[in-house]
């Protein structure tokens, strides 16, 4: 069974067709690649899977069972994990405890604060932190790290709940070159143990081609090509609207 079933997805702003009848399917262990240009409806297309965005039209499973329209925390209990950005609210609170705060969430367990907090799930916020490479980092306040650590605690309050698809919208935007085969290199060990699914935006084609098992090109809301990375990257249509600028000036296309 799919990890991941869109039929039909439709989703417009106004009169701006953002997602305009888009449907595909994600395995399960499958590392899938969304890529076209800015605009083409790539977060639109996330914000709909993961519950941000109600649709206007279109169906989304998550292994069988849809959730089409559920709030974010009820498609997150589906096993769909994703990346976002730290929120100010807990800048102020260490590493492990960010990470002790979603663990307490997805358990559905009080959260607490100060004293309560620094006992529960001291253990598998620890063992998270390791995973991403921050356990060095664990009691220091999110504030002072550095932009590439606070991507690693993302993607540690990502797995928090331990899911089946991992949605990363840019995982590797703002960050230099090394950073970004580094973070890919730690979501491939994190993932493929575990047969965790991902589906991920980037702009960076040596991101997208070395990571991707397969590629999906969205653009204008419609999916204009998708399959093996060789094949899409060879698509005369994808080259024409998105890679020929890439491939001439072999940076990125951005
Ligand atoms: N909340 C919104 N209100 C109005 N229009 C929106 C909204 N969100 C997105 N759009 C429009 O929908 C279209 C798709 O935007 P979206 O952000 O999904 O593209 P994207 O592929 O993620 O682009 P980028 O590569 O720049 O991140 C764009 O025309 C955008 O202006
Ligand atoms: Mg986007």
């Amino acid at each position: 069974m799919s990890v991941l079933t869109v039929t039909n997805l439709a989703k417009a702003f106004g009169g701006v067709r953002a997602v305009d009848g888009v449907s595909f399917s994600v395995e399960a262990g499958e590392r899938v690649a969304l890529i076209g240009p800015n605009g083409a409806g790539k977060t639109t297309l996330f914000n709909s899977i993961n519950g941000q965005i109600r649709p206007d039209a279109g169906v989304v499973k998550i292994r069988g069972v849809e959730t089409t329209g559920l709030a974010p925390n009820r498609v997150w209990r589906h096993g769909v994990g994703r990346t976002f950005q730290i929120t100010a609210t807990f800048v102020s609170m260490t590493v492990r405890e960010n990470v002790q705060v979603a663990l307490a969430s997805y358990h559905r367990s009080a959260i607490g604060v100060g004293r309560a907090l620094r006992h529960r799930f001291l253990e598998e916020a620890q063992t998270l932190i390791q995973q991403v490479g921050l356990g060095d980092a664990a009691t220091r306040p999110v504030s002072e790290l550095a932009y590439g650590d606070l991507k690693r605690l993302e993607l540690a309050v990502a797995l928090t709940n331990a899911p089946k698809l991992l949605l990363m919208d840019e995982p590797t935007a703002g960050m230099a070159g090394d950073g970004r085969s580094d973070m890919m290199d730690l979501v491939d060990r994190l993932v493929i143990d575990a047969g965790i699914s991902v589906l991920f935006t980037e702009h960076d084609m040596d991101v997208v081609f070395g990571y991707a098992d397969r590629v999906v090109v969205l653009d204008r809301g419609r999916i204009i090509a998708s399959g093996e990375p060789d094949a899409v990257r060879a698509d005369a249509n994808v080259r024409a609207v998105y890679l020929g600028a890439y491939d001439d000036d072999d940076g990125g296309a951005t």
